[in-house]
Formats: C-alpha cells, sequence, structure tokens
C-alpha cells in the first residue's frame, strides 16, 4: 500500500510522522480541555465564537486546536463554518480503548520517549528514568505518580479484562484445585478464580510491590484465606517456583521479557510441575488480530517495553512463543484464538510425555 503512493501523499505521509508528537499534544489539549464536549453536545455543530464561550478558553487557543483538529481528521466545519466532530473526533473524545491507549501514551510514555534511541542502543528502558532509577518499570510500579499509575493500570486491565471470563470457562473445564498465578500483580485474575469457582486454591507470585497491592485488595474478600502469595524475581535465575500447582497461569507476563528470559522463566515452570499439570499462556500476540488498529498498538506497546519498562521485551508473535513453549519441553495441547470479545490467544501446554 505504502509503495503505492504518489510522491505527494507519501510526503504527506512523511510530514505526519515529522509533526506526530505535535498533533498528538493537541488532540489531548481538544479532548481535556472539553473542545470535543461542547462540540458534540451541540447537535448542528458550534463556530468558533460559540466555541469559546462554551469553554472560557481563548479565541487564539481555541483556533490553533481546532485547525490542528482539522488537519488530523478530528475536526470537519460546514459552509456556516460550524464545526462538527468527525468519527475520527468522535472516537477520541468518547471511545474508551482510545481513552485507554491515549492515556498511557501521555503519562506513562511521553516524557520519557525522548529516550528511545539510547535504550535501543544500550539495551536499557532509557526512558523510565523520568520516573525513578529502577531496573525495570516493575520494581517501581507502586511508586509512580498516581496519575501514570492510574493510566499504566487501566491500560493493563483493559486487555486483559475482556479474555477473564471466557478463559475462566476454558481453564476450568479441567479439574483445577491449586492455580499458580505468576505475574498476578493487583490479583484480578486471582479474585475472578475464587468468585468462578468456592474450592480452587491460588497461590500468586509477584514482586513484592505488587503483592503488597494485591495482599490489600484481597483482604476485603470472603474468600482471602484461598489465596496465598509467594515473593519472587524470575530475573534472578536462582529464584525457583515452587511445586505444587496443577494449574500454572501467566496472563500478560511473559511479554515482560526478553526471549532469554522467557526460556529461563519456562524453564523454572517445567521444573515446578508434573505431567498432570496444565500451563496457560494468555497473551496478545501482535500476529493475531482482528484489526489492523490492534495490531498496530500491539506493535507500537512493543516500543514502551523498550523505552519505559525494561529495554528488551515486546509483544510476541504467536510462534515465537509457541517454539519457546516447545524448546522448554512441553507441547502445545490447545490454543483458544482471539478468546471472548479479546485481542488475545490462549495457550494451553502440558509436559511432553
Ligand atoms: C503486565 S503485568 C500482567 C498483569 C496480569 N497478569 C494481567 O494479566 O493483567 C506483568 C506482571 O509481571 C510482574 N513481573 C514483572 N517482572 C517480574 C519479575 N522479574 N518477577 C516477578 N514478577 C514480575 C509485574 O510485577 C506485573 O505484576
Amino acid at each position: 500500500m505504502a509503495n503505492r503512493m504518489s510522491a505527494i501523499e507519501a510526503k504527506y505521509e512523511a510530514q505526519k510522522i515529522a509533526f506526530a508528537p505535535i498533533f498528538f499534544q493537541a488532540a489531548v489539549c481538544l479532548k481535556e480541555l472539553n473542545i470535543l464536549d461542547v462540540i458534540a453536545k451541540a447537535r448542528r455543530g458550534l463556530t468558533l465564537d460559540e466555541i469559546v464561550e462554551k469553554t472560557g478558553l481563548s479565541n487564539y487557543g481555541v483556533q490553533v486546536l481546532l485547525e490542528a483538529g482539522l488537519c488530523i481528521n478530528m475536526v470537519e466545519q460546514d459552509e456556516e463554518e460550524k464545526y462538527t466532530l468527525t468519527t475520527v473526533g468522535r472516537f477520541i473524545r468518547s471511545d474508551r480503548m482510545t481513552e485507554v491507549n491515549m492515556n498511557f501514551a501521555k503519562d506513562v510514555c511521553y516524557g520519557g520517549f525522548e529516550h528511545l534511541k539510547e535504550s535501543i542502543v544500550e539495551g536499557k528502558p532509557a526512558g523510565l528514568k523520568v520516573f525513578g532509577n529502577w531496573p525495570t518499570i516493575y520494581e517501581g510500579l507502586s511508586k509512580l505518580p498516581d496519575q501514570v499509575k492510574q493510566s499504566w493500570f487501566e491500560f493493563d486491565h483493559f486487555y486483559s479484562d475482556d479474555a477473564f471470563p471466557h478463559a475462566l470457562e476454558l481453564v476450568f473445564k479441567e479439574p483445577v484445585k491449586q492455580i499458580y498465578d505468576i505475574g498476578g500483580n493487583t490479583g484480578k485474575w486471582s479474585r475472578a478464580c475464587c468468585e468462578y469457582n468456592e474450592e480452587v486454591q491460588i497461590k500468586m507470585l509477584d514482586l513484592p510491590g505488587q503483592l503488597n497491592v494485591a495482599k490489600a485488595k484481597n483482604s476485603k474478600e470472603a474468600y482471602a484465606d484461598r489465596i496465598s502469595y509467594f515473593e519472587i524475581n524470575l530475573l534472578d535465575e536462582v529464584q525457583a517456583i515452587p511445586k505444587g500447582a496443577d494449574t500454572v497461569w501467566m496472563s500478560q507476563f511473559l511479554d515482560c521479557f526478553s526471549a532469554d528470559e522467557i526460556m529461563s522463566i519456562l524453564k523454572r515452570v517445567y521444573d515446578a510441575v508434573d505431567e498432570q499439570a496444565f500451563v496457560y499462556i494468555l497473551e496478545p500476540f501482535w500476529n493475531n488480530q482482528r484489526f489492523p488498529a490492534s495490531e498496530f498498538c500491539l506493535v507500537g506497546t512493543s516500543l514502551y517495553f523498550t523505552c519505559m519498562a525494561n529495554g528488551n521485551s515486546k509483544m510476541y508473535h504467536s510462534e515465537e512463543v509457541k517454539k519457546m513453549s516447545v524448546d522448554t519441553g512441553f507441547e502445545v495441547v490447545d490454543t483458544f484464538e482471539l478468546i471472548g470479545d479479546s485481542y488475545h490467544t490462549l495457550l494451553k501446554l502440558r509436559k511432553k510425555s
């Protein structure tokens, strides 16, 4: 497609990239300064003066933002010079996925991304220094500024939440007594399991900062005594995963690690389970998406890992993760693609007999 562009079209595309950070912030302002809202609420559109009056902003401020909005197809003008929202503008104003992605890009990524080149060259998340001096974002997650934390968690949860209900049905088709939720984070999956099944026991394995947050949340629940905790840093190869699980669950977890680190983690999962256990990997693989927008978002998310999270991980292709699983000694007994209304694929593994 790109190759069939005329030179004039291609030069325009190149300028969109050159000015992308500026137009991104303009889109944020159009939304957060309520310009999109006041336009949306006026059924027949509004003139510049009317928007100025309704928002209380300066004529100059509204004008530069709306001119930017015209350029990026967020607003359009009719013959009477009234502004209305385009479909793009409506998505920016009120589509939840767009909101979650924009807040994540603005609050978590924007400030650090001028260090992307350094991250690539040095193999470190060089952008993370805008928030603190941790080796990866996961050590600092619970200490991030509130707005950044909120946008990080909303981004994380938005994608996995839709996959969980169907995943529960798939996991509990097997007899399940003891689940290890590796990288369990705030405990959403663990709580969902306890609510789904009255007897199941869960052990959450994660870094101490995340486990403390999860413990506080879980303690309010009647089933709190069915969830236990195991502090672990899986980047330290010496730290073993305890034995005892009949089900191991890793959701949006392996994408936090490089290929070598994933092999080391899978090896330790392999050592921890017996031949009857099932190991589940839930991931939004970039190659297995229904819409081009999803693939675009996932490839963009890889760069967040590069610059802000850890400097060496990414969103993976399903075949890469399957190969790593098989190379560790597992067989992929089932693949459930795009489960529920989600972007996720569930891989079900078992030790090769
Ligand atoms: C992207 S979150 C996934 C959260 C959750 N499983 C979900 O599906 O929404 C990744 C989780 O992996 C944990 N994690 C990252 N690095 C880790 C490490 N080195 N050792 C143990 N856990 C780690 C993080 O603390 C975080 O809770």
